[in-house]
């Protein structure tokens, strides 16, 4: 199966995960430029002035019994693998359990995947050309940009190929054999192991993320949550 077909652009839209419906085939993408209602966990909303951000959603139809949120994790895997390749870092851009993609300790993409009737909606941002002031101020966690990271600006239909592409392969890799097939990487990019955190009113030693996708937290496995963590 391959990605992109079809591949749906707007200038302007509410949010790219409203562009796909259960009706597209696996693989199709929706892209904007610039997103009046983005979307993030949580019901918050993700913004980002014109001409700066990638915005993408991309509609899966994982076989029944596959856990929707390892799909999230997949989609940070493959944000952060492409954050790498146009930084030059080497697997220094980390996933922040579950979604959050950081680099230097600032969170630079999001992936939210919605459920659709039988389907997935997964959509990710990553901020790219933003300057500081462009970012949004996030009281929860410091933000920042690839330009931010740095100082240059990027193009963002190379970064956008490049993930796409990193993403149907993590994909096809998961369907064949779930989130073992990828779980050296995510676990070489964890940022909260070994980290003090707090998920839903527990507090404790992060010690990465097991086989399912879950959270462990000193030995309670999390399903799903918001983690804060001490700096
Ligand atoms: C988060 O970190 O809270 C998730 C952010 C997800 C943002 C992307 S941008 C493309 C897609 N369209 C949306 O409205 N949201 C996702």
């Amino acid at each position: 199966m391959r990605f992109a077909k079809p591949y749906r652009y707007e200038d302007e839209c509410e949010s790219t995960q409203l562009l796909l419906g259960p009706n597209d085939p696996e693989g199709a993408v929706a892209v904007a430029d610039y997103q009046s209602a983005g979307r993030g966990r949580l019901g918050r909303s993700w913004v980002a002035p014109p001409g700066t951000a990638i915005h993408v959603s991309v509609l899966l139809r994982p076989p029944p019994g596959r856990k929707i949120a390892q799909l999230s994790l997949l989609g940070g895997l493959a944000a952060a693998e492409a954050v790498d390749e146009e930084l030059d870092l080497w697997r220094s851009t980390q996933i922040k359990w579950p979604n959050d993609v950081m680099v230097n300790r600032r969170k630079v993409a999001g992936v939210l995947a919605e459920a659709r009737e039988g389907a997935v909606v997964l959509g990710i941002g990553i901020n790219v050309n933003q300057t500081r002031d462009q970012l949004p101020a996030d009281a929860r966690q410091p933000t920042g940009s690839l330009r931010t990271a740095d100082g240059r600006e990027h193009d963002r239909n190379a970064v956008l190929d490049d993930l796409l592409a990193r993403l149907e392969r993590l994909y096809a890799a998961w369907l064949e054999g779930g989130l073992d097939a990828v779980y050296h990487d995510l676990g070489a990019r964890d940022f909260l192991r070994g980290r003090r955190v707090r998920v839903d009113g527990l507090d404790g030693i992060a010690e990465g993320v097991d086989r399912e996708g879950r959270l462990i937290v000193s030995g309670q496995a999390i399903e799903s949550g918001e983690v804060e963590y001490e700096r």
